[in-house]
């Protein structure tokens, strides 16, 4: 707390909280995180329970609307998505405008914030079936926009959704599938992926879901806000983690160098860092990165893939969890720890790792920003800064500087 009386003259006191570690910016009863216990409840049920029974559309009902859907409205609520899958046929000629070598999340900052020049008939936020469209078609575009995205960055023709298979298998099929051949998708890759899905679907606070609440505040367009979470996420700070962490592991190559590696992660002089280690909230273990590991395993056995990355990562995990300075400083494996390793083994380049975080994260950006327009109580986000400039002075024409 900063007595302003002793700044500037005046009476008053606010809050001063770089990175805003211990500012609550809204109430929210969509997710809860117990940093200390490592606990992670979505509307109260633990992500683990999640992740091992239900499915990224139930957990995608469940944070829009509260509960867990009954059997008809989850079948509803699937085919609602599916009846909103395809891209406007102009879209298509959008994504020629890119370069092939654009960065997806480029391309999906693009293309999601055009959005809003296709759907004028849901513009109203205030009214509660606007918003609801709008979060559908975002929901359900997301994976033909990263689906497209990528086949354009290698050349292919896009293929249009494929309404008859699920929410995760039709995404895949839109990416790793070929026009005129049978795609057949593998069940085990398949709920590896939407677990993945599931576990990145919403995470209460994080940078990229305050950037929407704060550009949905403004009563701005909903595709326009979660373009700019988009944007937000792409950072390597944030989303971009677990490519860091895939590469970290391959530039480790072998067991026995990873105690250099703990070494220079250790050593103050070197910037050198543990990539996909700690964690702002988490100061235990991120219950997403149990449920990884276990998926890695499950993945790398479907697909018969045995790559040593896999072996560096849990004989790293197991050092650094057995050496004094990660313990004192409470640094567990996050969840960008083994993600990398899963999507490179289905089969993604590094650069879409962050494009399917942001498939998944859509589903609590358009939850988070619903539950923001819906509260009575709303107002425009303007946070207060500490000023640290001149104090004020005249001004001096050009002559006399
Ligand atoms: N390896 C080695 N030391 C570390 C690591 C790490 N991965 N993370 C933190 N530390 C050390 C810091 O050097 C610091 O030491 P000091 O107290 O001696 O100065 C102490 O632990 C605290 O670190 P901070 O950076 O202050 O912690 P903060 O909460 O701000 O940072 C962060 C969290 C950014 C995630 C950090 O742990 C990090 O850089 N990790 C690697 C990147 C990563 O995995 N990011 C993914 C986050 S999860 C997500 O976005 C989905």
């Amino acid at each position: 707390v900063v007595d302003i009386g002793k700044l500037y003259g005046k009476s008053g006191m606010f809050t001063y909280d770089p990175g805003f570690t211990s500012t609550a910016s809204c109430d929210s009863g969509l997710t809860y995180i117990d940093g200390e216990e490592g606990v992670l409840l979505h509307r109260g049920y633990p992500i683990g329970q999640l992740a091992e029974n239900s499915s990224f559309m139930e957990v995608a009902y469940l944070l829009l609307n509260g509960e867990l859907p009954s059997q008809d409205e989850y079948e509803n609520f699937t085919y609602t998505i599916s009846r909103h899958t395809m891209l406007h046929d102009q879209l298509r000629g959008f994504y020629q405008g890119f370069r092939r070598d654009a960065h997806p999340m480029a391309i999906m900052c693009g293309v999601v914030g055009a959005l809003s020049a296709f759907y004028h008939d849901s513009t109203d936020i205030a009214d509660p079936e606007h918003r609801k469209i709008s979060s559908h078609r975002l929901i359900a575009k997301m994976p033909t926009i990263a689906a497209m995205a990528y086949k354009y960055s290698i050349g292919q023709p896009f293929l249009y959704p494929d309404n008859s298979l699920s929410y995760t298998g039709n995404f895949l099929r839109m990416t790793f599938g070929v026009p005129a051949e049978e795609y057949e998708v593998i069940p085990a890759v398949e709920k590896a992926m939407d677990r993945i899905f599931i576990l990145h679907a919403d995470h209460e606070q994080n940078a990229s879901t305050s950037t929407v609440r704060l550009a949905g505040s403004s009563g701005a367009n909903p595709f326009a806000c979660i373009a700019a979470g988009i944007a937000c996420l792409w950072g390597p700070a944030h989303g971009g983690a677990n490519e860091a962490a895939l590469n970290m592991l391959q530039e480790i190559g072998r067991p026995e160098r990873i105690p250099e590696y703990i070494a220079r992660a250790k050593n103050k002089d070197d910037p050198f860092r543990l990539m996909g280690f700690g964690h702002r909230v988490y100061k235990n273990y991120d219950p997403r990165a149990t449920v990884m590991q276990k998926t890695v395993r499950e993945v790398f056995d479907a697909l018969k893939v045995n790559d040593p990355v896999f072996e560096v990562a849990l004989q790293l995990e197991e050092m650094a969890l057995n050496d004094d300075y990660f313990v004192e400083k409470k640094l567990f494996p996050n969840v960008d720890f083994y993600s990398g390793v899963i999507l490179s083994a289905i089969g993604f380049p590094t650069t879409m790792f962050t494009a399917l975080f942001a498939l998944a994260r859509t589903v609590g950006w358009v939850a988070q920003w619903n539950e923001m327009i819906s509260d009575p109580a709303q107002r425009i986000g303007r946070p207060r800064q500490l000023y640290t400039g001149p104090t004020q002075r005249d001004y001096v024409p050009f002559d006399k500087r």
